[in-house]
């Protein structure tokens, strides 16, 4: 039988994507779930936070933990490894030590204190439907179990800022004073947060409960951060595929930006992404500069996606005054007021004051979205100089999103 042509060139396609190389041995190792067999660097930590938590198993309450540090340096990794760790003791040894943990960015779960109480009670067993009973029967639903328990209970909160920046920080106050209403269960708290600052928002009684101990977690610095990208790497790529300068570059580049793990392990894994889609079976340099554009490039287009819709008309002004002209252009906030006046006027939209599109304008500086610098006309008052901050391409693309999305 012959085949015709289109039959041919199938069948070629499906056997070329049978034996086409592909460079990743195992691509979940990469993924930022994956949890790894070595901790790297982070002895000290690891040490500290089982110590605090050992005393679980002479069914005495640990002091609660107040653990923060930049995102990416291992935080949730360290503090799950750890408790994970105490369960398997606690098991063996046939101790009630138990251990929650709660991702306070997970909107399902902490987005009120009914439904985070109600979280931490379903984690245990206990199931409390997620909206319907008054709080306080949550409350004495929750209360009764954990003692029942008969133990040592430990609370991890991740991301505990955005917990207490949602949903205030009663809920900390409650749980820290727990202990008063127990008598055969004590629970302790650990609470992980990224932002250095944020408990200066918490009740000073708070604070000082959540914080019995702190543990800090400092930026990787680039030879941490090689080692730990050598290691993942080993698991994740079939030998000789990414060369040592590669892991050196990621290495490099995550340690300049804040020490995080987390961009080094993506740097490593869109290089390689890109390398093995234009058929390369060799990761290299410039696959991590292709890499970084387009990561900075995604992260660009979110936090604009992200922005409310004034904000969106304010930088679409800013955008239709600038793209036309020369790179270094700029043009202050009364041109880009007019601008944004006129654009709701397109929209029969009612325009806000200048002096709340100045903010905005401000706002997106900080975003790093546009240059905004603030220039003395002496008497005259001040002004701001807006520039682009970014190549003209990506501006482009943002130009052409905000349009439709704003029915420009
Ligand atoms: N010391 C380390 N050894 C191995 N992998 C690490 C280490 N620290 C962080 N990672 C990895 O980097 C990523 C970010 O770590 P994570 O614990 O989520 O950081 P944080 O909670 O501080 O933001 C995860 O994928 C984690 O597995
Ligand atoms: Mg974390």
């Amino acid at each position: 039988m012959t085949q015709n042509i289109v039959q041919q060139k199938i069948s070629m396609v499906f056997k070329s994507a049978i034996d086409k190389k592909s460079i990743f041995k195992n691509k979940r190792v990469l993924d930022i779930s994956y949890i790894p067999d070595n901790i790297l660097h982070r002895d000290s930590e690891l040490y500290e936070i089982s110590k605090i938590l050992s005393v679980s198993l002479k069914n005495e309450r640990p002091s609660n933990v107040f653990v923060y540090g930049p995102t990416g340096t291992g935080k949730t990794l360290v503090v799950d490894y750890v408790c994970n760790e105490l369960l398997s003791v606690a098991r063996e040894n046939k101790l009630s030590v138990h251990y929650v943990y709660v991702n306070a960015k997970l909107k399902r779960i902490a987005d009120t204190e009914y439904r985070l109480v109600s979280h931490i009670a379903n984690e245990l067993g206990e199931h409390i439907p997620f909206t319907g009973l008054p709080t306080d029967v949550v409350y004495s639903r929750f209360l009764n179990k954990v003692e029942s328990l008969n133990g040592v209970l430990i609370i991890v909160i991740d991301e505990i800022d955005y917990l207490v920046n949602k949903i205030g920080d009663r809920f900390l106050y409650t749980l820290t004073r727990i202990n008063q209403d127990l008598y055969n269960t004590k629970v302790s708290i650990i609470g992980i947060s990224n932002n250095l600052n944020f408990t200066e928002y918490l009740d000073a009684r708070v604070r000082s409960s959540l914080s019995e101990e702190e543990v800090v977690f400092s930026p990787y610095n680039a030879i941490q951060l090689r080692d730990i990208l050598e290691d993942r790497s080993k698991k994740a790529f079939y030998e000789g595929v990414v060369e040592n300068s590669v892991i050196n570059k990621c290495a490099a580049i995550a340690a300049q930006e804040n020490g995080d793990a987390r961009k080094a392990l993506d740097l490593l894994r869109v290089s390689a992404e890109i390398a093995e889609r234009n058929n390369e079976y060799k990761v290299k340099e410039y696959h991590v500069d292709l890499a970084q554009k387009k990561i900075d490039y995604d992260r660009f287009i979110e936090v604009v996606k992200t922005l409310a819709q004034h904000q969106k008309l304010t930088l679409f002004a800013v955008l239709d005054l600038l793209l036309s002209k020369d790179v270094g252009f700029k043009v202050h906030t009364g041109d880009v007021y007019d601008k944004y006046v006129s654009l709701c006027n397109r929209i029969k939209k009612t325009p806000i004051t200048q002096r709340r599109i100045s903010d905005i304008i401000n706002e997106l500086d900080i975003l790093g979205i546009i240059n905004a610098k603030i220039k003395n006309l002496g008497r005259y008052g001040r002004t701001r100089e807006v520039s682009l901050a970014n190549s003209k391409d990506v501006y482009e693309k943002i130009y052409n999103l905000l349009k439709n999305d704003l029915y420009l």
